[in-house]
């Protein structure tokens, strides 16, 4: 993407310079725009040396450091896909909520075309005042987005909300906001399970396995980014995606049982967890002794959430599965495709300790009318947008 990351006066305006960063290393192009107060608190030499790309300042006419005087506003916004102001400060937000245009970013934002984006980050007084949540709600009624700010220590000594938000998740809702959205997939509740499920010995000791819930969070990702509202129920530690709905659970049951309560309010799920597939009969409420306890665990089935999903669900709904296998992958996917009662499983070969935690890897689609071509092998984040635009284009010709 070409971003044009607008940088007004604030102290977070050192962390743009991060976001910058994080932004090329990504392979997006940035041009940064400062305006007079951000110039104070952070240099277009920091920018431009950090994005390799020119900084453009406050007023057309102004400043040493444009390394373009040549170009003008209109041509700036014409060249974005997307504008991220970050961080914004209540008065930027309050000349675009009302359409003022009197420095260089302020008249980008009113030319361009291109989604917009905000991460305020302001004190807690200001961020609050009805004027500043006002312009919030004309700008979201634009189609822009913003990231809320956080709570914390603030740099005028209060404590309270209106520290701009973590970058990393600034840079994922610049991505969301930049990547197209599917039709057959915008607006729709997506139910997704991912991560591993735990199973109580006792107090201390739990059955799972080695997951780690990458791929599940990766698809979170992939699907909010098209259009998708993702309804994630994580197992595991891993950390939830920015803007996707999550509940943490520890067990099968758990799990299931928040999958059931969303089912009915989603168009399809995908069950990328490593549901731990049994438990111990008898979970002892406190540790075991050593020498006390059984000398053999008695372990019982857990739920298949998936299957128990697919059986209770609607013909508007679709159930997408995945299989990990070591050998006849088809065969053993095939399988389950039609016990569990799934509209395509994505087969994982994990020969050889492929699958968990590795780099690349490589996904089989299979659907009732059999395997269709291999997506990757790639990193788990483009294999999910592959696995999402694979999905995208079957239900663009599914029957309702
Ligand atoms: N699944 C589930 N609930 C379970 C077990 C599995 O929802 N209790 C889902 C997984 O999220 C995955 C698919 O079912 O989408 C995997 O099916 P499973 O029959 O467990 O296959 P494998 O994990 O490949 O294990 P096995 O080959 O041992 O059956």
């Amino acid at each position: 993407m070409q971003i044009i990351l607008g940088i007004t006066g604030g102290i977070a305006a050192y962390k743009a310079a991060e976001l910058a960063r994080l932004l090329v290393n990504r392979g997006h192009r940035i041009r940064c725009v400062l305006t007079e107060a951000g110039a104070r608190f952070i240099t277009p030499l920091t920018l431009s040396s950090l994005t390799g790309e020119p900084c453009y300042g406050a007023n057309p006419d102004q400043g040493e450091w444009r390394a373009n005087p040549s170009i003008e506003h209109i041509e700036l916004a014409r060249w974005a896909d997307l504008v991220a102001v970050v961080p914004a400060t209540a008065n930027i937000l309050g000349k675009a909520a009302n359409g003022l245009a009197d420095d260089l970013l302020s008249t980008v934002l009113l030319a361009t075309r291109a989604p917009v984006l905000w991460a305020p980050a302001m004190n807690t007084g200001m961020w609050e005042h009805p004027a500043v949540q006002a312009n919030l709600v004309r700008l979201r009624s634009f189609g822009h987005a913003v990231v809320e700010p956080g709570e914390g220590a603030l740099a005028c000594g209060e404590e309270g909300s209106g520290k701009l938000a973590e970058v990393a998740s600034i840079a994922e809702a610049i991505q969301a906001q930049g990547t197209p959205k599917l039709r057959s997939l915008r607006d729709r509740q997506v139910l997704i399970t991912a991560g591993p499920t735990r199973e109580d010995l006792d107090p201390v000791r739990i059955l799972t396995n080695r997951s780690t819930g990458t791929m599940g969070i990766e698809l979170a990702r992939a699907f909010r980014d098209v259009g998708a509202r993702v309804h994630l129920v994580l197992g595991g530690e891993a950390p939830a995606p920015w803007g996707v709905e999550t509940t943490r659970v520890h067990s099968a049951q758990q799990m299931l049982e928040a999958c059931l309560a969303r089912w009915a309010n989603s168009d399809g799920l995908v069950g990328a967890a490593a549901v731990a597939d049994q438990r111990p009969e008898r979970p002892s409420p406190e540790k075991v002794k050593k020498g006390e306890g059984p000398e053999t665990l008695v372990l019982v089935r857990t739920p298949d959430i998936l299957a128990q999903l697919s059986s209770v669900r609607r013909p508007d709904q679709w159930v997408l599965g995945f299989a990990a296998e070591s050998e006849h992958h088809l065969e053993h996917a095939m399988a389950k495709l039609k016990k569990k009662g799934l509209d395509a499983v994505l087969v994982n070969d994990i020969q050889g300790g492929r699958g968990f935690g590795a780099q690349a890897s490589t996904l089989t689609p299979l659907t009732a009318q059999g395997p269709h071509p291999p997506l990757g092998p790639q990193s788990k984040d483009q294999l999910a947008r592959a696995v999402v635009q694979w999905w995208a284009q079957r239900l663009e010709v599914r029957p309702e």
